[in-house]
């Protein structure tokens, strides 16, 4: 094929579909101690009311809570202390990135382990204006889940005028589709991802994945790669340059159908968590087929928690 002739057929691609093809560059690459130098560690109380005490940066790095080496992160719960019932909750750690990515960027993290449990609701996510003023700029939930069972869930919520349309190009399971905060109590409009291995104890002990979110004006997708499974190149070998047109159909697609994007979500932190009970893992604790009851199980089971960590091996954004 020639020069001009290629150069055309591009042109006339670009020209149809309206847009530029989906290539980024990285702007910021996380790994071991970047984690701590760009995130902070953030001390306030869950405002999901669970069982868990937030601790300050000095504390979790005192009491090996973060763990940083030259290739890994490790963000973990307090596994040794057995609770006072009347006391703060197990300590653990909520970390908040120094920046903010908008629209027109993509988050890959790569992890080998998220915290498992009875009793915990790990979450990797994203919120609007470090969360001030929520939902007006909007949450995006990339892994959540709680007390080991099931999948992964990927949800948007938002301010009202936001819903999702029952049919789209997703390999997920959609949920509800309205993606309010004030419908039916901040469920959210999530998608049930059908990989086992996309969550929990199957996450882990097939040794973690890929996980990676594109923010646009036109959509919100989510992917997932199980370890060992095929995975694009530019993912597994973390590019400096990364190309989401080929990455496939996402398990979740969020389109702007009936959600203007730009209007519901602005700025985003990333936020790593790990509460334990409360508004999700408690009320469906013992639905769940887990011990006792959950505040019970986690002020007295510490050694249960020995695997309630996340252990990232990068984490890379995009723009
Ligand atoms: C932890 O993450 C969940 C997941 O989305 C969120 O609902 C909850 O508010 C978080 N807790 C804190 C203290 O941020
Ligand atoms: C701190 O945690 C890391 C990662 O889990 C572990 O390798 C290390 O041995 C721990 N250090 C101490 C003093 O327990
Ligand atoms: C939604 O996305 C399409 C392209 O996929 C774009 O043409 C359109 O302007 C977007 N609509 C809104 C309201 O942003």
């Amino acid at each position: 094929m020639s020069t001009s002739f290629t150069w055309s057929l591009t042109f006339a691609l670009v020209f149809v579909s309206g847009v530029w093809a989906a290539t980024y560059t990285v702007s910021d690459t996380y790994t071991g101690q970047d984690f701590l130098n760009s995130f902070t560690v953030q001390n306030i109380p869950d405002p999901t009311n669970g069982r868990v005490n937030y601790v300050d940066a000095a504390t979790a790095k005192n009491d090996n809570l973060t763990f940083a080496s030259a290739t890994n992160f490790i963000a973990r719960a307090d596994f040794t202390t057995i609770l006072d019932p009347n006391g703060p909750g197990r300590n653990s750690v909520r970390l908040l990135s120094n920046k903010q990515y908008g629209l027109g960027s993509v988050l890959v993290a790569n992890l080998n382990h998220m915290p498992e449990g009875c009793g915990t609701w790990p979450a990797f996510w994203t919120v609007g204006d470090q969360g001030n003023n929520w939902p007006t700029t909007g949450e995006i939930d990339i892994i959540e889940g709680v007390n080991n069972v099931g999948t992964n869930q990927g949800t948007l919520h938002t301010s009202p005028d936001c819903s999702m349309p029952a049919s789209r190009t997703e390999t997920g399971t959609a949920l509800q589709s309205d993606c309010d905060t004030a419908v039916n109590g901040n469920a959210g409009c999530g998608v049930s991802f059908t990989d086992a291995r996309s969550f929990g104890p199957t996450f882990n002990s097939n040794g973690g994945g890929w996980y990676a979110m594109e923010l646009t004006d036109d959509f919100v997708k989510i992917w997932f790669w199980a370890r060992g499974t095929s995975v694009p190149s530019d993912v597994s070998g973390g590019s400096s340059t990364i190309d989401t047109d080929n990455w496939g159909t996402p398990v979740a697609y969020f389109p702007n159908t009936s959600c203007s994007i730009s209007s519901h979500f602005g700025p985003q932190n990333i936020i790593i968590n790990l509460t334990f009970c409360g508004d999700w893992a408690g009320a469906v604790y013992s639905s769940s087929g887990c011990p006792s009851t959950c505040v019970d199980y986690v002020n007295n089971n510490p050694a249960d928690f020995e695997n309630a960590y996340f252990d990232f091996l990068s984490l890379k954004a995009y723009t």
